[in-house]
């Protein structure tokens, strides 16, 4: 397919993202709005979001920030959309209040010491049970970092050992359980994903899709490049690059955009997320078009994600402009500053300022 001039996508969603809170999420939400109709916030706070009403008022605190950042006259159509952090001590009626209220659509779930600010994740499968079969029961989503913790185990190693191992077994136990397993990696998750029921989908970000673990030592160590689950070897990268433009509904939009200050990153035991929100379609046109496939970038940007979570598919547009720029190497983060994973190069698309961001069908 020639590659278009322009590209106008039905206003995607963003399934995955790190906003954090106060100043810094200020500082970033922004970019988010721009781009998206939509987003899944992650709710790995410190300390960790574990209740519909402390979501709700995160999520007020995130409009509040858009509200004083807005242009004069700006259309702010963007809409949170929020999750629970699931721990060895969630109340079973915590699942009957996130079923009964709309802003609120999914539990997190952390094997606990998997990443950034998880440690009060689950400690063991069993103690979720009872919460798990609720959720399945009240159609409730779980949202998994597919990542096995155990020390021994190799970490390039972990997502498809959590695949075989406590996947397999929440599947198992769980079988009408919906579930989207984030930010998947490797050829494991893909096939296993692949091959589960429709109600089990799977969220890609644009690193995964643009980057092989190279990426990370390219004439030597590269800290915005590291983020968890780990870069794959090229192999994986080809299987989730198959996935993504596979037209298949299962995989679907998260960019797991994480932002870090710049000096917790470059540091000795360096911070793990990849900042992207800034140019998260950009990243993920590139994707597609080096497949030759950016006529399935609406599906999976724009329609898949919002289907499988029985949302509404947003109503407006975005377009991207074959344009080469570089967007700068720091954005404002609160006090400090947060480093792309755009840093020191040039993209090939390019954000059209939006013209009113519309609604919701
Ligand atoms: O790289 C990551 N960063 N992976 C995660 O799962 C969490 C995230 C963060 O919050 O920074
Ligand atoms: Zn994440």
């Amino acid at each position: 397919m020639p590659t278009p001039r322009a590209l106008t996508l039905t206003r995607p969603d963003d399934f995955h993202l790190h906003l954090r809170d106060g100043p810094a999420m200020a500082s970033v939400v922004p970019h988010t709005a721009a781009q998206f109709g939509r987003a899944l916030v992650m709710p790995n706070l410190k300390p960790p979001v574990t209740t519909v009403a402390q979501a709700l008022a995160y999520r007020e605190r995130i409009l509040a920030a858009l509200e004083q950042r807005a242009p004069e006259g700006a259309d702010s159509a963007f809409a949170p959309l929020m999750t629970l952090y699931l721990t060895d001590n969630t109340p079973l009626d915590e699942v009957a209040r996130v079923a009964e209220t709309p802003e609120v659509i999914a539990f997190k779930y952390y094997p606990a010491g998997a990443t950034t600010n998880s440690d009060s994740g689950v400690t063991a499968l069993e103690r979720v049970y009872r919460v798990l079969a609720a959720m399945e029961q009240q159609g409730v989503v779980l949202c998994l970092h597919g990542e096995v913790t155990s020390p021994e185990v190799d970490v390039f190693d972990r997502e498809a050992r959590f695949v075989e191992g406590p996947l397999a077994q929440i599947a198992r136990d769980f079988p009408a359980l919906r579930m989207v397993v984030e930010h998947i990696t490797t050829r494991e998750a893909a096939d296993w994903v692949e091959a589960a029921p429709a109600h089990v989908g799977a969220t890609i970000t644009p690193q995964h899709l643009l980057y092989s673990r190279n990426a990370l030592f390219t004439g030597g160590i590269r800290p915005h490049f590291y983020c968890l689950p780990v870069l794959k070897r090229e192999s994986h990268r080809q299987r989730l690059i198959e996935a993504a433009t596979s037209g298949n509904p299962k995989f679907f939009l998260g960019t797991d955009s994480a932002p870090h200050a710049k000096n917790s990153k470059e540091s000795c035991c360096g911070a793990a997320g990849c900042y992207s929100a800034h140019a998260a379609l950009e990243l993920y046109a590139e994707a597609f078009e080096a497949a030759d496939a950016l006529d399935r970038l609406d599906d999976f940007a724009s329609r898949f994600g919002a289907a499988f979570y029985g949302l509404p598919r947003n109503t407006g547009t975005v377009t991207l402009a074959r344009e080469t720029w570089s967007p700068p190497d720091a954005f404002a983060f609160g006090e400090e500053t947060v480093v792309p994973l755009t840093l020191g190069r040039a993209l090939a698309w390019r954000l059209r300022a939006p013209m009113g961001s519309g609604g919701r069908e």
